[in-house]
Parts: structure tokens; sequence; C-alpha cells
């Protein structure tokens, strides 16, 4: 199947006691069982639930991925897959990446003994050379968040080649409609499920996804055994969301170059981070992992000002002032203060999140009202 007959199809199947086509919420803790291990496959909505396993599946099948699993935040999926991991192991992961990401990392796992090293992964060299016998993983964001830096996938999947290292890769920016690590040799997907799968901002959840065996056994392992999972309600709404994926993310992406030009050409900014620029380094990788790309965007603006960036993220009207990206209205944040306030200022600038720096997860509203929301904000 092709990725749009997937997202309508993959996982679901009508309801066999009633033939409702869409999946139903089974709001239920616990199944009944006609003896004792006599049941119908679940037994306790912790280990399974038919509406997150029909989102499980379908989440999966988007990836071409054989097994699925959902949790109750991005982060939990992120949780459940560091716990794989022992005290000792040491993880590489890029220094451009979600703040919520390098908080857990720093502030939960390295007291467990973990060792994470952070590394500007443009340049391929700066992973092989902290590769050691203790490297058990690399850590990709690409698109990373906010500086939109493209990592190639492919290129950090033959550094690891034969070391049992596990590539895993947080695709939460480029969704699989743009992108599929797992078919570029990745071991693992992450999703915030929050962005672009949920789509319509009314859930937190997260996603792992995978097509190596004991990978897939140690993740339902943990989702069991650590419980982080999520709720019915939430899984049906998106498994809802993910019906409109491809529709969704095609207009991201027309809506993101036009808004992407129109913020090149204006006089109050200065730089601009999107990916579909010839100029924006590493774009033929992205021309070669990806489909298209996408509707994020940063820019900062000409003088570096922080003032400057505050005063014009209050100033816009359609855009709305908030964390979070993906949903179909676009938002607008400051990294420095909101998303990447937990990465310590230093760090921060040294991977380019520097004071006047805005970030706009470009909805799917006409591109037109956009453009003239962000040029009255952007006016002196
Ligand atoms: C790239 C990326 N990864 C992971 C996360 C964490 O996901 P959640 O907020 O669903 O826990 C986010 C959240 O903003 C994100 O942007």
């Amino acid at each position: 199947m092709k990725i749009g007959t997937k997202a309508i199809h993959a996982g679901v199947h009508p309801d066999e006691s009633t033939g409702a086509i869409m999946t139903p919420i089974y709001q239920t803790s616990t199944y009944v069982q006609e003896s004792v291990g006599n049941h119908k496959g679940y037994e306790y909505s912790r280990t399974q639930n038919p509406t997150r396993h029909a989102l499980e599946k379908s989440i999966a099948a988007l990836e071409n991925g054989d097994h699925g699993a959902c949790f109750g935040s991005g982060l939990a999926a992120i949780d459940c897959l560091i716990k794989m991991l022992n005290p000792g192991d040491e993880v590489i992961s890029t220094n451009d990446l979600y703040g919520g990401s390098y908080r857990i990392f720093k502030t939960i796992f390295e007291k467990y003994g973990i060792v994470f090293h952070f590394v500007d992964m443009l340049n391929p060299n700066n992973v092989s050379q902290k590769i050691n016998s203790k490297t058990k993983m690399i850590w990709i964001e690409t698109p990373s968040n906010p500086m939109m830096n493209i990592i190639d996938i492919e290129e950090m999947v033959s550094i690891a080649k034969g070391k049992d290292i596990m590539v895993c890769v947080d695709n939460t920016f480029a969704t699989p409609y743009l992108q599929n690590p797992l078919d570029l040799g990745a071991d693992v997907i992450m999703h915030s499920v929050t962005k672009y799968l949920g789509g319509h901002s009314d859930v937190v959840m997260g996603a792992l996804v995978t097509s190596n065996n004991d990978i897939a056994e140690e993740m339902y392992r943990i989702q069991n055994s650590s419980g982080a999972v999520t709720a019915p309600m939430d899984s049906f709404l998106v498994l809802r969301g993910i019906k409109t994926l491809h529709i969704r993310i095609q207009r991201h992406c027309e809506n993101g170059e036009k808004i992407a030009n129109f913020l090149k050409s204006n006089s109050n900014v200065d730089k601009v981070y999107w990916p579909g620029f010839e100029s924006h380094t590493n774009h033929e990788v992205a021309k070669k992992q990806m489909r298209g790309f996408g509707g994020m965007i940063s820019f900062t603006l000409k003088g570096n000002k922080i003032e400057d960036a505050l005063e014009i993220v209050s100033r816009v009207k359609l855009f709305s002032l908030a964390e979070s990206l993906g949903g179909v209205e676009s938002l607008i944040g400051h990294p420095a203060t909101m998303t990447h306030a937990s990465i310590p200022k230093e760090l921060r600038e040294e991977s380019g999140v520097v004071d006047s720096l805005i970030r706009l997860s470009v909805g799917i509203e006409d591109a037109e009202d956009l453009i003239e929301d962000l040029a009255q904000a952007l006016s002196e």
C-alpha cells in the first residue's frame, strides 16, 4: 500500500461484533476470562488494549516497521528506549535536539550511569571519534528542533554497522509521510505523536517503531513494566488524526515553502532555516532522504535582540504563541525562553539557538493570511 492508503486503512478493521467502521474506544481496564487463562488475547489494559493496539499497528505500518508501541508522551517513549541500556553504556546524541530530550538524558538517566555525548552530527567524524566499546546508541533528530539540521541517516547507520549500536531516529518533524528511517537502516523510530501524527493539538502521546524482534521484546516488556501507556480515548483521536496525515503534510509543505520564501525576502529577518533552501546545509541530504521539506521554519532577526523577538511573537494575531507544533493551526515560539530553556545558554547558542531565534510551526490555513500576519508583526 502507498502511504495515503496506509494512513486510512493500516491497522484498522471494522469492529467484529458490530461492523463499526471506526475502531471503538475500548474504555476498559480489564477483560473477562471464561476460565483462568482462557481469554480473547486481552487481560489488562496496561498490557493490551484493542484501541491502542490498532493505533500501534497503524503507526508501525506507516513507518514500514513490524512492531509499534504507544506511550503517554513522546518523552515516555524516549524513557522506554533509554531503559534498554545499562549503567556504563554510552549514547552519542545530536547536539541540536528538543530541550526535553536533552533534559531526560541529562537529569534523569545520567544519574543511573548512562553517559551522553552531544556532538554536531553535520560532521560525521564527530560521531566516529566518540565511538568506543561502550557506545550502545546513536540518537538522531532530523530535521532537528529548532535549527532544522539535516543529519544523514544512512551515514550514521554505516558508522554504527557491525558495532552493536542501536541507531534511533526522532522522526517527529518529518513524519512517516516525508521520511522513513527504518528503510534507511535505522533500528528504532521515535515519535512525539503529540505533533503531526495526532495533528490536531488535542493529545499528548509518544510512539516507538522497530522491525528488530529483540528490541521489540524489550520495548513491550518495558512498556508493560513501567506502565507509561496511552489511553484508549487518545488512541482513538490519533487513529482519526492519522487518516488525514498525507493531506495535511502536503499542505504544511506548500505553506512552509511560501512562508520560508517570504521570510527570506523580509528586511528585518537575518537567517532563515528551512531544509528546502538550496543554501541550507545538507539540503542535498534532505533531498535524498526526505520526500518534502515540511512546515517547520526557524529564523533570526537582524541585530539579534531578545526584546525584538519577544515583541514579534506577541504581535502576531493568526499565529498563536505556544509550545508544541504539528497541529493544523499555525504556532509561533521563542526556543531560547520556551522549548529549549532547559538547555544551558552556552550549549544552546553553540547549536545556533540564539536570543532572536523564532520558530514557526506553519499550519494548514491559507498561506496568504499567514504571510499577512507575519508581515504586520515584522514591520517596525
Ligand atoms: C522533536 C521532539 N521530540 C520529542 C518531543 C517530546 O514529545 P512529548 O512532548 O510528546 O513528550 C518533542 C516535543 O516537543 C519534540 O519536538
